[in-house]
């Protein structure tokens, strides 16, 4: 059980987050409401605790959150990686260790890669088996460099090459936007610190939900569930624009990451669709910052949980949330209002 410092009540009263069902936290608000300040100050606070905080950067926001300064009077092991540059290594072909102990066989892997694929790029059904078929094959064959460069360069040689034409195009975007290198993922998990992966250079959405399922992929095969390993808190800043489809890594780590020390820490300005409601109501801890005016009574009516009489009560108390505060239901199920400090 993890105990986070919040703010402070209108009275003056600090108020923890301790969770209970899970490490999992969603806030929600207009822009300019104040989600990446409360995150950046659970980041720190996070660090502290001798815990590691990987973030998702797609905006550029976090790339610049702490200055040296920051990092020296706060004691803060901040690292900084673009993920264009081959200081960052990135390959999504190596087979990943199973929690069972043994590694991922070559028909896991082209699953794995080619659903990745699937749910950015909306491939169809035929595309994604072919595709996974595909890197199965370049698996099992040991003359052909394992990367995704190397995966190209093998369907080009194919004699059916029209098959494959739809994945691979998306392909080569992806490894002309990141470096993919032969290496196995360079990410090391087990050292406390904020680790900031600078994502600011994709532009088309369908590519960033790629990115993001891909990397989170890997990492989810560093899990380490030793006594001692180092928790970890992914940060999915501006989350609107990842994929919350059952199945995928974000669900997944959503479900299943309590076991292995993992927890996300979302931010998002609105909810894309169901699949993102119904994932993000297993957080915790939902932070509500100002929705936006049309969504006032819908998320009163949501914090009020059935109790119809103080649905007025809470629309107003949303209407009147300044930049830097949030309403959430306390472990007893009350409501309050924190500013964040
Ligand atoms: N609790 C707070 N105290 C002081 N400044 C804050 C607070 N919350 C937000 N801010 C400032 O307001 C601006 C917008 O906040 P930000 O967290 O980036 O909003 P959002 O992520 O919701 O778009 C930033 O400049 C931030 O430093
Ligand atoms: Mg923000």
């Amino acid at each position: 059980m993890k105990d986070y410092h919040l703010g402070f009540t209108d009275s003056g009263e600090p108020v923890s987050w301790i969770s209970m069902m899970n490490d999992h936290l969603m806030a929600t608000g207009v822009s300019g409401s104040g989600k990446s300040f409360l995150l950046k100050s659970l980041a720190i606070q996070s660090q502290r605790l001798g815990e590691l905080i990987v973030v998702l950067d797609y905006t550029g926001d976090w790339t610049g959150a702490f200055c040296q300064q920051d990092c020296n009077a706060l004691a803060l092991n901040f690292r900084y990686l673009n993920v264009r540059f081959s200081g960052f290594s990135f390959n999504p072909l190596w087979p990943q260790r199973l929690p069972s102990g043994y590694y991922e066989t070559p028909s896991d892997v082209g699953n794995r890669v080619a659903g990745g694929l699937q749910r950015g790029f909306h491939l169809h059904t035929a595309q994604r088996t072919h595709l996974a078929n595909l890197i199965c094959e370049l698996c099992c064959n040991w003359g052909a460099p394992l990367s995704l460069p190397g995966l190209i360069d093998y369907a080009g040689h194919k004699k059916n090459v029209r098959q494959y034409e739809a994945p691979i195009a998306r392909l080569i975007q992806l490894v002309n936007t990141v470096y993919c290198g032969p290496e196995p993922t360079m990410l090391d998990l087990s050292t406390p610190g904020i680790l900031v992966l600078d994502l600011n250079d994709i532009r088309e959405p369908d590519l960033q939900i790629v990115v993001a399922e891909l990397l989170l992929d890997s990492m989810w095969s560093l899990r380490d569930t030793g006594h001692g390993a180092t928790p970890v808190n992914f940060i999915l800043d501006e989350a609107h624009r990842l994929s919350f489809q059952e199945g995928g890594a974000i669900h997944r780590l959503l479900r299943e990451g309590r076991k292995f020390g993992y927890s996300v820490w979302m931010a998002t300005q609105y909810m894309t669709n169901k699949e993102m409601a119904g994932a993000v109501g297993m957080a915790d801890l939902q932070a509500i910052f100002r929705p936006p005016t049309e969504q006032i009574h819908s998320s009163a009516v949501k914090l009020a949980g059935g109790r119809k009489e103080i649905v007025c009560e809470v629309e107003d108390a949303l209407m009147k949330l300044n930049r830097g505060q949030f309403i959430f239901q306390d472990n007893e199920g009350h409501l309050r209002r924190v500013t964040v400090r």
